[in-house]
């Protein structure tokens, strides 16, 4: 059988990246991120997100065509994230894939960014269904029961902010550049949590969603009252940061936890998402799933944030299993539901 190529694009946030996959392996994959632009403003800015995918998506599929000794005409199916994410970020990457996957008459297939997160633990370890996954990053926060590649059902989500903006606007209140979570985690591991106290809300109910504007308004008053945006405070600053991670951490893992009681047939727990990079949350996590006598998946540092080998990698996956798009497959912006509307065939790309 001849060689199977997937080119994944993602452009659902401020990275515009794109992988190549062979017979569902990882080749190469490049990415342009624009965390220095959108840093200026401490956060993301939507319109100048899009502008900056139609610049960069051209020049990378050249690139990455190129050092691979690609023809075009040779890739068997184009996936792209479909949503959930920044609405003018999507369709730039949307109409994009659209437009090669016309070109070059293959087939094309919408992705779900977050199901491409978790599923991209696939991409170095067997995946283990049924499966309680957690997916932690800068715009969502979601557990779920995961039976199969096309079937995630919602557990639990946050109701406010995401597990990744907690990280990224108390670091901003700290005065460090967005995004701040890998910096926050770094602190943190330097200092010693003792001398702080932060809640952890919601957690006295029965289900399995998370809140966390509470904890942001509450670490936000405390840097503030207690000067820790000052840099010269470097001690308590640490150490600061070493409460607020584990806080999150504590959160994440007993809502996880009492995923497990639900789901008492799971074998496995996923993590994935920017967050799932975390070093106090990679530890409580991998030290739940031995409680629970589970296996622990969890993706490469380099494939937790947004890259486009998760959106190849699920792609194939899903078209592995038949599934298929026709040119009208929509877009789906950040709070909206996506539906599961593949045309299925026995076709493999
Ligand atoms: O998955 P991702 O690249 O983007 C979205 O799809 O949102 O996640 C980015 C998020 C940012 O909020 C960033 O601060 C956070 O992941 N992050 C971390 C760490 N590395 C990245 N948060 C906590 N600890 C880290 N080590
Ligand atoms: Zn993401």
């Amino acid at each position: 059988m001849p060689d199977q190529l997937v080119l994944g694009i993602e452009t659902s946030c401020d990275e515009t990246a794109l992988a190549l996959l062979k017979n569902g392996e990882l080749l190469d994959q490049v990415l342009s991120s624009q965390a220095d632009l959108h840093a200026v403003f401490g956060g993301v800015v939507p319109e100048l997100a899009s502008r900056e995918h139609c610049r960069f998506l051209p020049s990378l599929f050249d690139q990455i065509v190129a050092r691979n000794g690609i023809s075009p005409e040779n890739i068997n199916l184009i996936a792209v994230a479909r949503g959930p994410g920044l609405l003018g970020s999507l369709l730039v990457g949307g109409a994009f894939a659209k437009a090669l996957a016309f070109g070059l008459q293959c087939p094309v297939l919408g992705v779900n960014h977050l199901h491409a997160h978790l599923l991209a633990n696939g991409l170095t370890q067997k995946l283990v269904y049924p499966a309680i996954g957690l997916l932690v990053s800068g715009g969502h926060t979601h557990l779920y029961r995961i039976n199969s590649p096309e079937e995630f059902i919602t557990l639990g989500r946050s109701l406010d902010d995401a597990a990744g903006e907690i990280f990224d606007k108390i670091g901003n209140a700290l005065g460090l550049p967005y995004p701040a979570g890998s910096q926050v985690d770094e602190l943190g591991r330097k200092g010693s949590s003792e001398n702080w106290t932060l809640p952890a809300p919601y957690l006295f109910n029965d289900n399995l969603d998370f809140s966390f504007s509470g904890l942001k308004t509450a670490a936000v008053t405390l840097i503030q009252k207690q000067g820790l945006e000052n840099m010269d405070a470097a001690r308590n600053r640490e150490d600061f940061c070493g409460c607020l991670n584990e806080t999150v951490s504590r959160i994440l893992v007993e809502k996880t936890r009492r995923a497990f009681d639900r789901v008492k047939e799971a074998r496995a727990l996923w993590i994935a998402g920017g967050v799932a990079a975390n070093s106090f949350l990679r530890k409580d996590l991998a030290l739940l799933a031995e409680e629970k006598g589970v296996e622990f998946l969890s993706p490469p540092l380099s494939l937790c944030t947004d890259n486009g080998a998760m959106i190849a990698y699920a792609g194939w996956l899903l078209s592995q299993r038949g599934c298929r798009h026709g040119m009208d497959f929509m877009i789906y912006p950040r709070g909206q539901i996506i539906p599961d509307d593949f045309e299925r065939s026995r076709i493999n790309p």
